[in-house]
């Protein structure tokens, strides 16, 4: 059911700490991941905008972006349910410092755009599977929630999906798999480096302050 870290292809493992640390700062984390969600839909049909002529792309990320706002909607209910606003937050830093290693030249560019984007869904699937599992773990406390120990069981398999998806969208757009395997490593080890540096503030794409 989970997917291998190989088959995401990052370049490290999130610190064991985060699935503890963001339960501990449940509902910020989840306030945060609904505005993830539907930034992955509004990124996912960004890339259609500014590549209209790359028609491979437009039936699939369309698909991806209603997927996207199904998930948005999803973690919303979940909110509710919980009796939390959904409110303005401020982001992580990690898609605009990720994204900054993209190239201005085309095609270049597009391809870094869609192995980032594809980055961003591995990086979301794994600390999922992290948050999942910390959820699980406490699902018997008083304040434990076996309805989101289930919605992050399902949603780490969507983005898991989403991440080949970016990837295939490489290949069909015609950049060549030896070019887009050798710029997915360079990308992922900046990934890397991106995610270490995140400040410890509770969000999916930040890292627990040192022990
Ligand atoms: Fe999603
Ligand atoms: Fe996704």
């Amino acid at each position: 059911v989970y997917p291998a870290a190989d088959v995401l292809h990052l370049a490290s493992r999130s610190d064991e700490r985060f699935g503890p640390w963001a339960v501990d700062h449940l509902d910020e984390v989840l306030v945060d991941h609904a505005h993830l969600e539907r930034k992955a839909a509004t990124t996912a049909l960004a890339v259609v905008a500014r590549w209209p002529e790359a028609t491979a792309l437009i039936g699939p990320l369309c698909a991806l972006a209603r997927e996207e706002l199904e998930h948005f909607e999803l973690v919303c209910a979940h909110l509710q349910r919980r009796g939390v606003a959904l409110r303005r937050q401020r982001p992580a830093p990690y898609a605009a410092a990720l994204m900054q290693a993209c190239r201005n030249d085309e095609p270049a560019r597009r391809l870094d755009t869609l192995i980032c984007c594809g980055l961003i869904e591995a990086r979301s699937c794994e600390r999922m599977l992290l948050l999942r599992d910390a959820l699980a773990r406490r699902a018997d406390a008083p304040d434990g929630d076996v309805a989101l120990v289930e919605l992050y069981g399902s949603l780490l398999a969507s983005e898991a999906r989403h991440h080949a998806t970016y990837l295939e969208l490489a290949q069909a757009c015609g950049h060549a798999r030896a070019e887009i395997t050798a710029r997915l490593g360079e990308l992922a080890a900046h990934e890397a480096a991106v995610i270490a540096a995140a400040p410890a503030v509770p969000r999916l794409h930040n890292t627990p302050p040192p022990a």
